[in-house]
């Protein structure tokens, strides 16, 4: 059975993609074959590409990434202005294809877990629909625990599964007292693992960051492990 993970935020430019990238280069070095998958994007397309440059995939970018918006506005708002009908169905197939291809999936998500797709179709019902525990990434100093715990709180209406949350440092100031005591809280209050915080690094601070780098960083700040429902 393929197995894998979706990767939301609690908020745009989170550091999902550097997560989700990170995490992909990481398997890959284990040994493991694994596919990436940026389901929806709005913009561009650079997401996606990264992803694939991190897992070394020979997949296609309309494979990989279905569904381009022209606008970086939520799916849904981008579709309107764009006068276009967003079809869910290349996405079920493009998953379909990359599922059967790959022993290990890794989705990057669009926005946070709310974001409108089209209609009343959010992130969230992609989750349910795709099937995949869910892997949230947070900020990591103040705020963080308002948003994580409303991202948390929403996965559960929708009963997803979620495997882990990851702090992510995006400033680069030294970490404050909030950033040191709210792995604990939140998982005090979530009951989900905390798997580690990522610290601010100048080096993952450009839009193709080294992804050797990238992995080795992660290993050293992220205890996968901790994601049992993800990993073992
Ligand atoms: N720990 C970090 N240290 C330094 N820079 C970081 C760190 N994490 C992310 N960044 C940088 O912050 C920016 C946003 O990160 P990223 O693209 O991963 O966010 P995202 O959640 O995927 O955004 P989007 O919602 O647009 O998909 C990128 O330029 C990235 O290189
Ligand atoms: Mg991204």
């Amino acid at each position: 059975m393929t197995r894998g993970v979706f990767i939301t935020g609690t908020d745009t430019e989170i550091g999902k993609t550097i997560i989700a990238g990170g995490l992909a280069a990481s398997l890959k070095q284990a040994g493991t074959h694994v596919g990436v998958m940026k389901p929806i994007s709005s913009g561009d397309t650079t997401d996606a590409q990264f992803l694939k440059h991190a897992a070394q995939v020979d997949d296609a970018l309309t494979v990989i990434n279905p569904l381009c918006l022209r606008y970086p506005l939520a799916p849904s708002v981008s579709a309107r202005l764009e006068g276009r009908e967003i079809d869910m169905s290349t996405v079920a197939t493009a998953f379909a294809h990359l599922k059967q291809k790959y022993n290990f999936l890794v989705v990057e998500g669009v926005g946070g877990i709310a974001v409108p797709l089209h209609g009343d179709f959010l992130v969230a019902h992609l989750i349910s629909q795709l099937q995949l525990p869910l892997l949230i990434v947070a900020r990591a100093g103040l705020g963080t625990l308002n948003h994580t715990l409303l991202t948390v709180a929403f996965a559960r209406q929708f009963n997803l599964q979620i495997a882990g949350i990851i702090l992510n440092r995006m400033q680069p100031e030294t970490a404050g007292l909030a950033e040191q005591t709210n792995p604990a809280e939140i998982e005090r209050l979530t009951q989900v693992p905390v798997l580690g915080v990522v610290p601010f690094e100048e080096r993952l601070n450009t839009p193709n960051p080294d992804v050797t780098f990238l992995a080795a960083l992660l290993n050293r700040h992220v205890a996968w492990r901790k994601a049992e429902k993800l990993f073992l």
